[in-house]
């Protein structure tokens, strides 16, 4: 298993799309960890280090939006906040040690899921404006 990057995710932003396959490099890193039953500490490590890399990349995405006066940026915006928000919580949640392990693996996947359909919907639409712009 694992998960792939696939083409169809592409928006069409080279910096954005390369992010993105960072991501889910990291993502799957922590899926398998928590498959496999890893330790809470390694757990809450490989946490830290995607909340890290998504609170870097959001930036960057919205900082690319500003550069394009992106109409949407307040909309897409609060949706990244909105991821945010939902990785600390799990972070923390992690951090007591009373959460079971297949509670982290449901909410990684959640957490998954979501960013996927951030991705092949809010994103691409991004993605689309900037080419708009910039052909
Ligand atoms: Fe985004």
């Amino acid at each position: 298993m694992g998960i792939q990057w696939r083409d169809s995710l592409a928006i069409g932003v080279p910096e954005i799309d390369n992010q993105h396959k960072e991501l889910l490099h990291r993502f799957d890193r922590l899926l398998t960890a928590s498959q496999a039953g890893q330790g809470i500490e390694e757990l809450k490590n490989l946490q830290v280090y995607l909340e890290d890399y998504v609170t870097s990349h959001f930036s960057d995405e919205e900082g690319i939006q500003r550069q394009h006066s992106y109409p949407g940026y307040e909309a897409h915006k609060s949706e990244h906040r909105y991821f945010i928000e939902q990785i600390t919580k799990l972070r923390l949640e992690t951090e007591k040690s009373g959460v079971a392990t297949h509670n982290v693996i449901e909410t990684n996947n959640l957490l998954l899921k979501w960013l996927l359909n951030h991705i092949s919907k809010v994103d691409t639409q991004l993605g689309a404006f900037i080419k708009s712009k910039t052909a």
